[in-house]
């Protein structure tokens, strides 16, 4: 018995030691001294939870509608992120409607801070994900179809390709209420302003001119 109280005791006494601060929910946020310049800390800030809440507040309809996928990657992501839907503020939790016309992408990205499961409700997709390089960058990839589930681990870089003639629907849960999105090639290639040529030029080992032509494009975003 002496010894099981002690067990706690250390036990308590570990776990408040390896307490730490809560991870961040967004990219940045830098402190100011000034309440009335602060936008938000680690989340947004709360309706009066006496007052103002509604059932309204708990309801997201923008999923009723196909995402329009006209543009030059056929696809359209709806997100259903704390931004799009504020009834998920601190609930560590998200979610996207994935729309492909047919061969339309999904290209590589991040959600830095969310692992997403996505299900297949119709078509099929070619999905995949790289590993980090401590793994040797190993591609995991998977043709799926209606009813399979996928797990992309948080902040690696994934992509979905529909594979079928037809259109495909997708769904994505997400482990983040604002999980985060690094399109590779939009933040690479389109940063604002761009990145020295120098820098890309050397990374990719190519020619500057094809670095040129990659900074010229205009990199569409599908959210
Ligand atoms: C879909 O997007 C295209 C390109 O922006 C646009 O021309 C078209 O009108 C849109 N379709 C619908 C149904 O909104
Ligand atoms: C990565 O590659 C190295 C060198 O080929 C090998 O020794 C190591 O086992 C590999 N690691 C994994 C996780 O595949």
């Amino acid at each position: 018995m002496k010894f099981f109280q002690t067990f706690v005791i250390l036990a308590l006494a570990s776990s408040h030691a390896f307490a730490s601060d809560p991870s961040p929910l967004q990219d940045f946020c830098v402190a100011v001294n000034d309440p009335n310049s602060a936008a938000f800390v680690n989340g947004k800030s709360c309706k009066d939870p006496k007052l103002l809440v509604m059932a309204d507040d708990f309801v997201f309809t923008m999923f009723r509608n196909p995402g329009n996928t006209s543009n030059q990657l056929g696809s359209k992501i709806t997100t259903a992120f704390v931004d799009q839907f504020p009834g998920l503020n601190t609930l560590g939790i998200a979610m996207a409607r994935l729309d492909f016309a047919p061969y339309g992408l999904n290209p590589p990205h991040i959600h830095h801070r969310g692992t997403e499961m996505l299900v297949v409700v119709e078509g099929t997709l070619h999905v995949g994900f790289v590993a980090s390089n401590q793994l040797n960058n190993t591609l995991f990839t998977k043709v799926l179809t209606k009813g399979d589930v996928f797990v992309f681990p948080q902040g690696l870089i994934h992509f979905q390709l529909n594979v079928g003639q037809t259109n495909a629907l997708a769904f994505a849960f997400l482990s983040s209420q604002n999980p985060g999105l690094i399109t590779i090639a939009n933040s690479v290639f389109g940063a604002k302003p761009p990145i020295n040529v120098d820098v890309l030029t050397k990374a990719f080992q190519v020619d500057n001119k094809l670095i040129n032509y990659l900074q010229a494009q205009s990199w569409f975003d599908n959210h």
